[in-house]
């Protein structure tokens, strides 16, 4: 795969229109996946704890939803996404932001650098040769003091992998089942050391059953 093609755009494509309600309807086989959905993302939000005037880019803006609550801080905000389809309902939602073509591979350069790098339920969509290529590009991007705050779906470790698997399986949810085999959801030590071999003092912590909060400090 060359750094400008993405994987996923099919996907979004037939999701869109429905993304925000699957986010926040609470019911159907990825429920628990977005299980405290607006908590996760104000907890990305809380975690950057940078001053007005910080520059912070969003990488996989999706519906905007994340966008939303980082415009509500005096930041100076960049948001990024390859799906044609998802832009399109972030840019309806938030009519005075522009959300730009490109992806965790392929930053825009007039970005330039940045205080802030977040991102929610994106970054498992790179295989982690991709995850560890992309991290060390995102660390060049960072200010001296800067951070990255991504929230995704991870397992703890490879038992983990296999019992939720295994659940997922009982529970007949073969659409997560899936997504589960076909995306690129890696386990928490790989990302540690993934961040650690950018130059970055790591952490991890579980938001759900799913999804962990991972940051990334220059120092
Ligand atoms: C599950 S949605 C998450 C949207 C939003 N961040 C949220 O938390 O609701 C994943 C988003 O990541 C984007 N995406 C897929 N592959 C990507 C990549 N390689 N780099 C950046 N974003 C990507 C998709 O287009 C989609 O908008």
């Amino acid at each position: 795969m060359e750094e400008r093609d993405v994987q996923f755009n099919h996907v979004f494509e037939q999701w869109a229109d429905e993304y925000d309600h699957t986010v926040y309807s609470r019911e159907g086989e990825y429920a628990e996946v977005f299980e405290g959905y607006e908590q996760i993302l104000q907890q990305v939000v809380d975690e950057l704890k940078l001053p007005p005037g910080s520059r912070v880019l969003e990488i996989g803006v999706g519906t905007g939803n994340l966008t939303e609550r980082l415009l509500k801080q005096e930041w100076e905000v960049y948001g990024i996404d390859p799906s044609p389809d998802m832009r399109s309902i972030a840019e309806q939602k938030l009519p005075d932001f522009t959300v730009r073509d490109g992806h965790f591979l392929s930053v825009p350069e007039e970005i330039g650098q940045v205080d802030g790098i977040v991102s929610t339920y994106a970054f498992h969509h790179l295989t982690d040769e991709q995850k560890a290529r992309a991290i060390r590009q995102l660390a060049d991007r960072l200010n001296e003091e800067g951070v990255i705050v991504f929230a995704d779906t991870a397992y703890a470790d490879e038992e983990a992998k296999h019992a939720i698997h295994q659940r997922v399986r009982e529970q007949k949810a073969f659409a997560l089942l899936e997504d589960l085999k076909t995306e690129y959801y890696t386990q928490v030590p790989i990302l540690q050391r993934i961040f650690e071999a950018a130059g970055l003092v790591f952490s991890a912590r579980p938001l759900n059953r799913y999804v962990w909060l991972f940051t990334g400090k220059k120092s």
